[in-house]
């Protein structure tokens, strides 16, 4: 852990217990040149303490990068309470977390994530300086961000979304609401996920094709959006993927960044998932700042960073994970050089 938070320049790592309540917790806060951090507190038994750490800093990190080209005023930041969120003592743990979130005095601010919903935000709002994810759901505006991301892949390959084939792994809060609009644009959607209330739910209200679970990923289909868990795109999935065009909303979908150069080779337009999944960010931010005018504007935007990536891409041979990460270090940097000693 000590040279994982020198190396990839974290600024702390928080290690919470409280045995009485039985809580075992990370707060990760990776940057905060741009503002607090913010990010997800997410509720999961890890297989080790590692894992959890791992996570809570991977994720962490993407958001310094996510709200970095989404032009959004905050860090950062991630926290995982490592307990199965089916605990009996749920609320006394997200109390004990809250706990500590507050002795970082605003320097990192909860969200939903995995394993939290917003009931819990209210909850651990009541600890803290400031929370998020209190005034509702973000997703659609994640979702209209991917849609725009999708449309920017789809103009790259000369295509439209009218005719395009989308399958989308995953038909949850994100997945649904993507699905809803790719199919009101005219294209014509497939999906799958592994609760098949959600998929009968999509079938009936959109015409969805539904796939096999196993399938999804390696349809044979112009467009593949993960929209469901972290590291789905593995080794295996790249060298099989038929779709030329893979963007979605799931974090961290590649399973390791050096995927993204194998994407290239294989000419396969990817927007990285921080890029496309800023909307969520965005509506967490107007809320935070009581600034709702303008959101779905910004939110649309998405696809003027979606498309410079694709084009620096396309002209300096370099995967666009590559570019995407050197152009929010960019937007980092830039502000530290100017912002005054704190
Ligand atoms: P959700 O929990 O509402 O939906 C996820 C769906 O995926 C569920 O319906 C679940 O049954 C399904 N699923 C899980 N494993 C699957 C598998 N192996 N195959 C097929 N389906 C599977 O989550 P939500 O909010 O829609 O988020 C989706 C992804 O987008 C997550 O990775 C999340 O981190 C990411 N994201 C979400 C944002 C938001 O605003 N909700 C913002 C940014 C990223």
């Amino acid at each position: 852990i000590l040279d994982d938070f020198t190396n990839r320049d974290f600024e702390q790592i928080v290690l919470c217990r409280d045995p009485e309540a039985g809580l075992e917790s990370v707060i990760a806060v990776h940057d905060t040149t741009l503002g607090p951090s913010l990010g997800g507190v997410r509720m999961r038994a890890y297989p080790t303490r590692a894992d959890a750490v791992a996570d809570a800093m991977n994720l962490a990190q993407a958001m310094t990068y996510k709200a970095a080209l989404a032009g959004v005023a905050l860090g950062g930041g991630k926290s995982v309470i490592n307990v199965d969120p089916r605990v009996a003592n749920r609320d006394e743990i997200l109390v004990a977390h809250a706990k500590y979130i507050a002795s970082l005095g605003g320097r990192y601010i909860p969200g939903v994530d995995m394993g939290t919903s917003v009931r819990d935000l209210e909850l651990i709002g009541r600890h803290v300086p400031v929370a998020s994810s209190q005034r509702g759901d973000p997703s659609y505006f994640t979702a209209r961000g991917v849609v725009r991301s999708i449309e920017v892949a789809l103009e790259a390959a000369d295509r439209a979304v009218a005719g395009a084939r989308v399958a989308i792994q995953g038909l949850g809060n994100v997945g649904l609401h993507a699905a809803r609009m790719l199919a009101q644009a005219g294209a014509q959607v497939f999906g799958a996920d592994i609760d098949p209330q959600r998929v009968r739910r999509a079938v009936d209200e959109i015409d969805l094709v539904a796939v096999d679970l196993d399938d999804v990923l390696l349809a044979d289909v112009d467009v593949v959006a993960p929209c469901a868990g972290g590291g789905v795109i593995d080794e295996r999935v790249v060298a099989g993927l038929r779709a030329s065009i893979l963007v979605g909303a799931a974090n961290n979908m590649l399973s390791h960044d050096a995927l993204a150069r194998d994407l290239r080779e294989r000419n396969i337009i990817h927007v990285p998932d921080f890029v496309a999944n800023a909307g969520g960010l965005l509506a967490v931010e107007a809320e935070i700042h009581d600034a709702e005018d303008g959101l779905t504007e910004r939110v649309d935007a998405i696809a003027d960073t979606a498309r410079d990536i694709l084009a620096r891409s396309a002209s300096t041979q370099a995967d666009t994970v590559s570019v995407a990460l050197a152009m929010a270090r960019e937007v980092v940097e830039n502000k530290r050089k100017h912002r005054p000693y704190f």
